[in-house]
């Protein structure tokens, strides 16, 4: 835990300023096996550690005296306008983190104007999501060995009129999250004699899992028992159901049989992303799971530029992983990015405080890119280029 402050006592909402406050109020509201699958990563977690690091590798060279009374923070990506360069990354099993889960998580979006994801193992169902909220959203789609299934998660997506789909693509097995290992940790939660202490020792949380809503992954459950019925680890629902024969005939027939706006989330490499140009993706997400996967990997930010270089004038490139900071967002636009995303920088604000929370952080975030952007002379996303970043 870094403690950079003088006194740094962070106990209720109003005291997170930024977004490791939030993880640490995350870290005192939720059981343990809970807050490790959100924090954790894959073996030593090298990579989840570089991939925010990496942001300090490189510095920005600000220009003044640009009149920046009013800027635009605006950006177009994936067809759509949003008033931030800030997308919310997918992520599974919101409502374990806080009880308001997805629809916390799309009523902020939604408030600020951003693009955010639902999983494929999300606990609130596309067809609600598209109901209730308006604005830019996409299905996040695991390619499964259940070819009835994935043929259900299209129809679900244009039945609820959602804007995109993104396959991932980097969890063709499972990362090994030792974390995890350790706690047990499965969705649903398995309350064994063995585990209880680890969840009564948070009553609020506990009493919020057992009273409320049960529990389900509505978009998989007439499919699979897993993880709804059959609590299961995430590692074993990966290795179980997903198909290790999904490859870039698979992805292109995807990308058809949707029809519509279509992503590749978890490229790295720039044959892949040259391939994925080829294939007529939209988007390249460059990721690498928030370093829940293959430890040891690249960090998104320092493989940012080839990727622009190579494909950035056919597709939207959109980056994820480490991001925490205002700074970190304008670094990654001067290299290239259409929009930066995050998983952890609104995660740990839902399970500290649900949308309350969520909107905290997002709004911090919004005021970080709002001052950087004046700071740096940029009176919009355009003015920001590699010519006003330095690597040491
Ligand atoms: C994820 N991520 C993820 N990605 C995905 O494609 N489908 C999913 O269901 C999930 N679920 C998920 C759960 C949790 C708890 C986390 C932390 C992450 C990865 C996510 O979309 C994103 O790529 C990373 O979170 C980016 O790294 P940061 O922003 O968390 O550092
Ligand atoms: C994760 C998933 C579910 O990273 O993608 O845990």
């Amino acid at each position: 835990m870094s403690v950079n402050a003088p006194s740094r006592r962070v106990a209720r909402l109003a005291d997170c300023h930024n977004i490791e406050d939030f993880r640490l109020l995350a870290h005192r509201k939720l059981p343990f096996p809970v807050y490790h699958y959100i924090d954790g990563a894959g073996d030593d977690e090298i990579t989840k550690r570089r991939n925010t690091s990496a942001f300090d590798d490189c510095d920005l060279v600000p220009n003044v005296l640009a009149g920046v009374e009013d800027i635009d923070t605006s950006v177009t990506v994936m067809g759509k306008k949003t008033p931030l360069p800030l997308i919310l990354s997918p992520t599974a099993l919101q409502r374990l983190f806080h009880w308001q889960g997805e629809r916390a998580v799309a009523a902020v979006a939604e408030k600020f104007g951003l693009w955010f994801g639902i999983s494929s193992l999300g606990s609130v169902s596309v067809e609600e999501v598209g109901a209730r909220f308006t604005g830019p959203k996409m299905l996040q789609y695991y390619y499964h060995k259940d070819r009835g299934l994935n043929a259900a998660l299209i129809e679900m997506a244009r039945a609820a009129k959602f804007d995109a789909i993104a396959l991932t693509v980097d969890t063709i097995v499972a990362g090994k999250r030792e974390r995890c290992l350790r706690t047990g940790f499965t969705s649903p939660p398995k309350i064994t004699p063995a585990s209880f202490l680890s969840y009564a020792t948070k009553p609020r949380w506990a009493l919020d899992y057992m009273f409320r809503e049960k529990f389900s992954l509505p978009n998989l459950e007439r499919h699979v028992a897993a993880g709804t019925n059959v609590a299961t680890s995430v590692a074993d629902y990966f290795n179980t159901m997903l198909d290790q024969s999904m490859d870039w005939k698979a992805a292109d027939k995807l990308r058809q049989d949707w029809g519509g706006t279509f992503a590749l989330k978890g490229i790295m490499s720039v044959a892949d992303a040259k391939r994925a140009a080829e294939i007529g993706v939209d988007a390249i997400w460059v990721s690498n799971h928030g370093g829940r996967q293959l430890d040891g990997s690249r960090s998104p930010f320092d493989q940012l530029a080839e990727i622009v270089d190579a494909v950035g004038d056919k597709v939207d490139v959109i980056m994820d992983g480490g991001v925490r900071r205002g700074t970190h967002i304008l670094k990654a636009l001067s290299v290239g990015a259409k929009a930066v995303a995050g998983g952890r920088l609104y995660l740990y604000a839902l399970a500290a405080a649900g949308q309350a929370g969520v909107d905290r952080a997002v709004s911090i975030l919004e005021n970080e890119i709002i001052r950087d952007m004046k700071l740096m002379g940029a009176k919009s996303v355009a003015d920001l280029s590699r010519e006003n970043l330095r690597w040491r």
